[in-house]
């Protein structure tokens, strides 16, 4: 069979739109009346497409499910890999390969897909010209770096000679509707492909493993009452961070220790009711929503749109609609800086009073709002120990600017405008590489400062309730050991019944220099390594913007130090520690 290069025009071609769509169908044509001419005989043809995912949380992963299940229905071969442990190598065997990425970090692959995307960051010659890719990537347009990574890999596999299928497109968390048209212009573009391609499937078909699926969804979350909440911070702390629990006993929901839940917030509803009087408009106003069609002003407000914080694009709308001149020029790129510093620490309620008389039709003002989002908690029990129940660990978020005292949307909700009894929508979004070792006589450790310990918390009732008898130890840290020891005596009785082999504490400010969880790894560098000799696993959760990146700079010293490494050695052995899955981030 002649290696017959699958006919598309590429996205970058110097033709308009409709110049392409007419050589495609050229070509399309071209290459059937050739394809039946050459292979008279074929059966109904069908692409090997290979469906790849770079994932953290599971989104990218059931997208791709979802897509590969598709694919096959229409008959194509469809086989379902994570590009964690893929090698470029394998991505140059394949003809047709659908690529869905998340970003992370700064603009990064997830933790895992790093190696991959560095080594193909190392190729430099075209080596994928038989190799026809689309791209979808996931991001969250909040972040700085929005959509970075599956905008780079997209640029690359370009770069290296690949064909676009069809161009990529980058979704926000609101991500339905895109995913939905990205597939269904994928498909249609594999289609007409299909309808021209002489090959046939020589390989055999990659069974996709059907996953139950819960029903409880983002879209289709579960109503879960709340069953206890109490302080893990003593009143006179300088923070507030709170055990909130909830049943699921009622639902089907199914979760394993290392998930994390999501939670739908409420804004608070005097926010809400300034924005609305600041504004002079009534609240029972019906206004449009995309997504969940007409509401009142008042229920957009609280339950669906982001007030709490700007955006470029809410700028913008609202700038052209008031003629700001003052607005414009912060949205001048090289002003960047400038606008974050405005964006920084202010909420609608701030761009209403400094620049007023803007707004006079509630459709304008819903429109330029973006979704207000879940928010994510790594769940802090144990489905075999806590049977029936999710707890969380939640840090409450309070600041003061601009003369006016702000809160988290969904933390303070949950410390506070919630009540037992009261049922709040969540659902779990599964976190499949932090788990427990599958070895239950493995060693772990665990660095967990702050709420980064709910996690380890699930782990070690887990072990328990499980009977693993590998060792346990935890490395905690908080401001102070009088006020913010998180769930001391559970820790404790755990240490003094031998259950925790260790567990090192941080409290930073309880003496002048600050000692954080990286102190006491180095100070234990030793026994941290014959750990990691022993097979010990290393997991880490929390902070994301300095902590997970100083524990980290910490591991490789240890490992240089104790094992007598160079620098290069010792990231080559934490390399080693990655694909073994034996170091594990789950970092926000
Ligand atoms: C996988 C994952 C797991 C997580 N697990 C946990 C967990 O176990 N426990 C936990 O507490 N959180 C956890 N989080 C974080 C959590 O999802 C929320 O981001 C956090 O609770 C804040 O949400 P919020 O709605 O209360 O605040 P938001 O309304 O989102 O407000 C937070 C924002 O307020 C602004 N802000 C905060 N402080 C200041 C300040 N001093 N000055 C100016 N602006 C400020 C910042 O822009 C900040 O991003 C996790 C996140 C992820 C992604
Ligand atoms: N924007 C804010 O003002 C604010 C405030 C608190 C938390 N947060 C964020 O909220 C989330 C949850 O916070 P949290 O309650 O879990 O606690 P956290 O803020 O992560 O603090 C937990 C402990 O970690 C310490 N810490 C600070 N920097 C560290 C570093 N580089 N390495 C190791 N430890 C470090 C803290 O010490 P010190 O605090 O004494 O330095 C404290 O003892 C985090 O993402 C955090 O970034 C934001
Ligand atoms: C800690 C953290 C960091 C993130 N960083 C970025 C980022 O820099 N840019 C971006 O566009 N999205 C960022 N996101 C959003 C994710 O890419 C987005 O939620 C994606 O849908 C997650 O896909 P996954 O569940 O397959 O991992 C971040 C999310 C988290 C939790």
């Amino acid at each position: 069979m002649p290696n017959i290069p699958p006919p598309f025009i590429p996205d970058n071609a110097p033709f308009t739109t409709e110049q392409r769509a007419y050589l495609n169908g050229l070509l399309a044509g071209i290459f059937s009346s050739a394809s039946t001419s050459v292979v008279a005989a074929s059966p109904p043809t069908s692409l090997k497409i290979a469906v790849l995912y770079a994932s953290q949380s599971g989104t990218a992963e059931t997208l791709a499910r979802k897509l590969a299940k598709e694919l096959k229905a229409r008959g194509h071969v469809a086989s379902l890999t994570s590009l964690e442990g893929y090698a470029p190598a394998t991505l140059a065997e394949e003809r047709y390969a659908v690529l869905i990425a998340s970003t992370y970090g700064e603009g990064d692959p997830p933790d895992a897909v790093q190696p991959f995307f560095q080594q193909l960051c190392l190729e430099h010659f075209p080596r994928y010209q038989d190799l026809s890719f689309a791209v979808l990537a996931l991001g969250d347009s909040s972040y700085e770096h929005f959509c970075k990574f599956g905008i780079d890999l997209d640029h690359k596999l370009a770069a290296l000679g690949a064909i676009r299928i069809c161009d990529r497109v980058d979704c926000d968390v609101d991500l339905d509707d895109t995913f939905a048209n990205w597939k269904s212009s994928l498909l249609d573009r594999l289609d007409t492909n299909t309808a021209a391609l002489p090959t046939t499937i020589s390989t055999p078909a990659v069974v996709v493993a059907a996953k139950p699926a819960s029903i409880y969804t983002r879209e289709n979350p579960y109503l879960a009452p709340l069953i206890e909440r109490r302080a893990l911070t003593c009143d006179v702390s300088s923070k507030l961070t709170m055990h909130v629990a909830f049943s699921i006993a009622d639902s089907k929901l199914e979760y394993e220790a290392g998930d994390a839940c999501g939670v739908l917030p409420e804004n608070d509803h005097s926010l809400v009711s300034e924005i609305i009087d600041t504004l002079k408009f009534s609240s029972d106003v019906p206004v449009q929503l995309p997504k969940s069609g007409t509401t009142t002003l008042l229920h957009a407000l609280t339950s669906y749109l982001q007030i709490t914080r700007l955006t470029r694009k809410t700028i913008q709308a609202y700038a052209t609609i008031g003629q700001c001149q003052r607005l414009f020029e912060l949205l001048i790129p090289e002003q960047q800086s400038h606008l974050d510093k405005y964006t920084y620490d202010r909420g609608l309620i701030d761009l209403l009073h400094d620049f007023p008389g803007v707004l006079h039709d509630p459709a304008d003002l819903v429109a330029m709002l973006p979704s207000l989002a879940p928010r994510l908690y790594s769940i802090s029990s144990s489905p075999k120990a806590h049977a029936g129940e999710v707890h969380t660990t939640i840090a409450v978020v309070r600041y003061r600017s601009h003369n006016r005292d702000r809160g988290g949307v969904a933390s303070t909700m949950l410390a506070e405008r919630i009540a037992v009894g009261d049922k709040q929508p969540l659902y779990i979004q599964p976190n499949k590489r932090f788990r427990v070792p599958t070895d239950a006589t493995a060693p772990i450790i665990m660095i967990g400062p702050g709420t980064g310990i709910a996690p380890f918390r699930a782990f070690l009732h887990e072990r328990r309730a499980t009977g693993a008898k590998g060792r346990n130890w935890l490395f905690f840290g908080e401001r102070s050991a009088a006020t913010d020891f998180l769930y001391r005596d559970e820790l404790e009785s755990m240490r003094d019944d031998g259950h925790l082999k260790r567990l090192d504490l941080a409290f930073s400010r309880d003496q002048e220099r600050k000692i954080y969880v990286q102190d006491r790894m180095l100070e234990q560098g030793a026994e941290f390594y014959r750990w990691l000799q022993d097979g010990a696993s290393v997991y880490v959760c929390g902070d994301a913007s300095r902590m997970a990146k100083d524990v980290d700079a910490t591991l490789h010293t240890i490992v240089e130090q104790h094992a007598g490494l160079s620098e290069d050695s010792a990231s080559d052995y934490i390399q080693k520690l990655k694909d073994e899955h034996r170091y594990h981030r789950d970092v926000y």
